[in-house]
């Protein structure tokens, strides 16, 4: 089958979740380094915003960004054991469905650099026609993690959006 061509950009909402980034006690660097690893002829941050880490915040920011029609949104922090680690529960809240091979393909390859991957709680879900990726809150671990998954992820969009056919079966 012919694969139609995808000429639009991705929208893309990147969201820090920082207690001391919102406070500007702590500059963000994992947020702008997102943006600096996405290649701008596929990919149009419209958005980006630090908030604390509150779940009832998170998940407003999260719909709001997939209702403005943001085939992607890429969070950083909260993913881990502290008490106001939230942002997977955000996440896995305002779900459709589950898109758990990412997060699992991030954990895996992060495991080959460090041991202390397995602390990342983060999660990978579809919203509508939106995905949403939890990234680990460094930027080292950004850098990482986003990488990695950064080819499929297109892949994925396009499926998801349906401008591509599923997989070619050649
Ligand atoms: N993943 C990669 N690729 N590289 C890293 O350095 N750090 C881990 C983990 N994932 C790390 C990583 C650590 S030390 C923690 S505590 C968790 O991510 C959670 O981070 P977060 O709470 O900032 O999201």
């Amino acid at each position: 089958m012919e694969e139609k061509k995808h000429n639009q950009k991705y929208r893309v909402g990147i969201v820090t979740l920082s207690d001391k980034g919102f406070k500007g006690e702590r500059e963000d660097l994992s947020g702008p380094k997102i943006k600096s690893l996405l290649p701008t002829e596929k990919y149009e941050v419209v958005s980006y915003c630090i908030l604390p880490d509150d779940q009832k915040a998170i998940e407003k920011e999260l719909c709001r960004l997939a209702d403005e029609q943001c085939a992607l949104i890429l969070t950083t922090g909260g993913t881990g054991f502290s008490k106001r680690d939230v942002t997977p529960e955000a996440t896995l809240a305002v779900a459709d469905r589950n898109a758990p091979g990412i997060a699992e393909a991030i954990r895996a390859y992060s495991l080959t650099i460090t041991p202390r991957a397995m602390l990342s709680r983060g999660a990978s879900v579809i919203r509508k026609q939106t995905l949403i990726v939890n990234l680990p809150g460094s930027p080292k671990a950004v850098e990482e993690s986003l990488t990695y998954i950064l080819d499929s992820l297109s892949h994925g969009l396009d499926i998801l959006l349906g401008t591509a056919f599923e997989c070619a079966r050649k």
